[in-house]
């Protein structure tokens, strides 16, 4: 990037110095798993002096994925959204009311035709034709029709418009619906989490502006480079689970040690995001759920945040040892940690939650052995 591309970046940023915009740059890219000097291409494409449209759609939502984007500590997260793009529709954010915003709306669909980014927040009402959520006389469902066959990319920020989230709940007296089912046969990138990490929503759109195309998806539409991993595998936690050291009641001698979660209901273990590695809701400064002395409870993951499971305990998908925490037992490296664990009755592989569980007299032992044949 150019020093005079910069001053413009610079205007937008408002006094957000070159060598921080690329070292923001390179972060973003590290993170996607991108190759060296891809953090350059990214700046490159974020400073072209024509800023890509967004319209961003609002349904059954409370407005936590839109807050949490601007709440972001780190300023430049907010300015690169609001001055680097052009926010063409957002209820919340949006100068004009009424008929101008619709205006906005259609003016922008037309003008960036095939081109812009539609970024949907909340999950679909179904029911009734859809008269639970109206915006500007009409049903966000028709809306959603309407924009989504224009748009270049579409985007689900938050658990709401990526699974039905709080408002698909049972009973779902609305019908909510995730946007990939209304929108059948069009690529949908889901961005869960309740509310979405404000660093996986960017990075894909960053991603989409600099290759002009989408991110890797999983099985569920979610980028591979955020959603690859299970919770579970990155925690800093990880090394007490492994050596059976759990806190058992919030506020306990345990707790206050910093001792692994699982025991108060952590579902990290059934849950794939990246917040132990990036943190949350910042690039590189922050801190997360977990980290803070509160059990993830699968915010972002399907069927498992805002049910009858909170509390329980979660299945243990992989149970294979962190390696990236060697020492389980202070002053007791890697494998000989295990044997550790294995010499206090644990059987096979199985050195975390089962050998915690017997040696903390844990029960849901069938539970586990299901896991482990699975
Ligand atoms: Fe609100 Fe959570 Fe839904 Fe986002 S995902 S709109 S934070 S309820
Ligand atoms: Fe971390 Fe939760 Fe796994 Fe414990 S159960 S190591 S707190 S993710
Ligand atoms: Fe959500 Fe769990 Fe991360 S609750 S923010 S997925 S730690």
């Amino acid at each position: 990037m150019k020093k005079n591309d910069f001053n413009l970046v610079k205007q937008h940023l408002g006094g957000v110095s070159r060598r921080d915009f690329l070292k923001f740059c390179t972060l973003m890219a590290a993170g996607m798993g991108l190759p060296l000097g891809a953090g350059a291409q990214i700046a490159e494409a974020v400073t072209n002096p024509r800023r890509p449209s967004v319209i961003w759609l609002s349904a059954q939502e409370c407005t936590g994925c839109t807050e949490s984007l601007l709440r972001s500590t780190h300023p430049t997260l907010e300015h690169l959204i609001l001055d680097l793009i052009s926010l063409d529709y957002h209820e919340t954010l949006s100068t004009p009311a009424g008929h101008m915003a619709e205006d906005a709306r259609l003016k922008a669909m037309n003008d960036n035709k095939g081109k812009f980014i539609l970024v949907v927040d909340g999950s679909i009402p179904t029911k009734d034709g859809g008269v639970y959520c109206m915006i500007g006389g009409k049903p966000v469902i028709d809306i959603l029709k309407e924009t989504a066959p224009m748009a270049g990319a579409i985007v689900a920020i938050g658990s709401c418009a990526s699974w039905g989230g709080i408002p698909a709940a049972d009973p779902n007296p609305t019908g909510a619906t995730p946007v990939h089912e209304i929108l059948k046969g069009t690529p949908v990138v889901n961005i869960p989490g309740c509310p979405a990490s404000p660093y996986n929503f960017l990075s894909t759109v960053l991603y989409y502006l600099t290759f002009k195309k989408l991110p890797e998806l999983d099985d569920q539409g979610r980028p591979k480079f955020a959603y690859g991993r299970l919770i579970h595998e990155n925690c800093e936690r990880r090394p007490h689970f492994d050596a059976g050291r759990f806190a058992v009641e919030f506020g306990d001698d345990n707790h206050r040690k910093g001792y692994c979660l699982y025991k108060l209901g952590c579902k990290g273990p059934e849950t794939y995001n990246n917040c132990p590695s990036i943190l949350y809701g910042d690039v590189g400064a922050g801190s997360w759920p977990v980290g803070t002395g509160h059990p993830c409870f699968g915010c972002s993951e399907k069927g498992v945040g805002f049910t009858e499971t909170l509390h329980s305990l979660a299945k243990l998908k992989n149970l294979t040892p962190s390696t990236f925490f060697t020492e389980a037992y202070p002053g007791t490296p890697g494998i000989a940690s295990k044997t550790k664990v294995l010499a206090a009755g644990t059987a096979g592989v199985v050195i975390g939650a089962a050998g915690a569980a017997m040696l903390m007299g844990m029960g849901k032992k069938d539970e586990q052995k299901e896991d482990k044949e699975e």
